[in-house]
């Protein structure tokens, strides 16, 4: 077993929590670390193989987006030294009480936005134009929060009314107004590089004064579907920065792996050329957008 991380020398740090790419500790001041590791989950499984740097991309481009966002909406950040050994994949958050609800915006029809409006031709209750296809771009950027399922179960799709049900009125409205304000600034950025940011999920909390802070990640791959403008073509799946590589990798048959076995079967474990592949969608991903070079 691993030892206990160390607060920079002092104690171990508690461990509180581990979701499927985050581990959380509680830090010496009272804060919590969120350490991004590199395990990549699909299909709501983790995988057994890690991709290298991933966890580190996606703090760091948190990060940049966490600045880029913050006259829209205040976060989670707070500035406290992070031990040494997770350095460029942790930050150090304030602990808020998270809204149970996964706040999804979509400029464009794809994964469960499109089968939703396949089947019904609307995405939360949210009415579309008939005719759209797979991959369009919608008349207007809309809000389809979901269900944050336990482990294991997928998340839902739940129209507004149900979000007020669970929230109250006033703060399912804050929500819609955030999450679509964070996708439009997102997307507008990402434009500038070539990207087609078609959908974003951020995740909120309250502080101690009750107060709507933007907490976990935001604007990564993992929590967004990032697609070349250039390539951009509705009718068909579009190629993408996001993890869509991986999953189409474990729906091929050199993956052996049926998914739909009600869990019975764990995924296999990836082939060095889909690892590659995968760092190489995160690191221009972060390229991109940040215009910086990955260290
Ligand atoms: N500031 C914060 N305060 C409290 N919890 C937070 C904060 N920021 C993020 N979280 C939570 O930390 C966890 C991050 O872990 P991770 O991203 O691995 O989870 P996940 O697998 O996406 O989801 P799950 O919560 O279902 O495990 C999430 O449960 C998220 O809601
Ligand atoms: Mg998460």
């Amino acid at each position: 077993m691993t030892p206990p991380p160390e607060g920079g020398g002092g104690p171990p740090l508690r461990h509180l929590y581990s979701g499927k790419v985050r581990d959380l500790y509680q830090l010496p001041g009272g804060q919590l670390l969120l350490v991004a590791t590199d395990r990549i989950s699909a299909y709501d499984y983790v995988l057994p193989t890690p991709i290298p740097d991933k966890g580190k991309i996606l703090t760091q481009l948190s990060l940049w987006w966490f600045g880029r966002l913050a006259d829209l909406v205040p976060n989670h950040l707070v500035d406290a030294p992070i031990p040494a050994e997770f350095a460029g994949r942790a930050m150090a958050c304030q602990q808020l009480s998270m809204v149970g609800v996964e706040c999804v915006a979509r400029g464009y029809l794809a994964g469960s936005g499109w089968q939703d409006y396949r089947r019904t031709g609307a995405v939360c209750g949210v009415a579309l134009p008939p005719g759209l296809a797979e991959g369009a771009r919608l008349p207007e950027p809309i809000f389809t929060p979901a269900t944050k399922a336990p482990r294991g179960q997928h998340d839902e799709n739940i129209p507004l009314a149900s979000v007020a049900g669970l929230v109250g009125t006033g703060p399912a409205a804050e929500l819609e107004r955030i999450t679509l304000e964070v996708y439009r600034r997102g997307a507008a950025i990402a434009a500038s590089s070539g990207i087609i940011v078609a959908d974003t999920k951020i995740e909120l909390g309250y502080d101690a004064q009750g107060r709507l802070l933007l907490a976990d990640e935001v604007l990564t791959p993992d929590s967004s579907r990032f697609w070349p403008a250039g390539q951009w073509r509705p009718g068909r799946p579009q190629p993408s920065f996001d993890k869509q590589f991986v999953r189409d990798w474990l729906d091929s048959p050199e993956a052996g792996w049926d998914r739909h076995h009600g869990g019975a079967q764990q995924p296999p474990e990836l082939p060095e050329w889909v690892v590659e592949r995968t760092r190489a969608l995160y690191v221009e991903a972060y390229e991109r957008i940040t215009g910086d070079r990955w260290p």
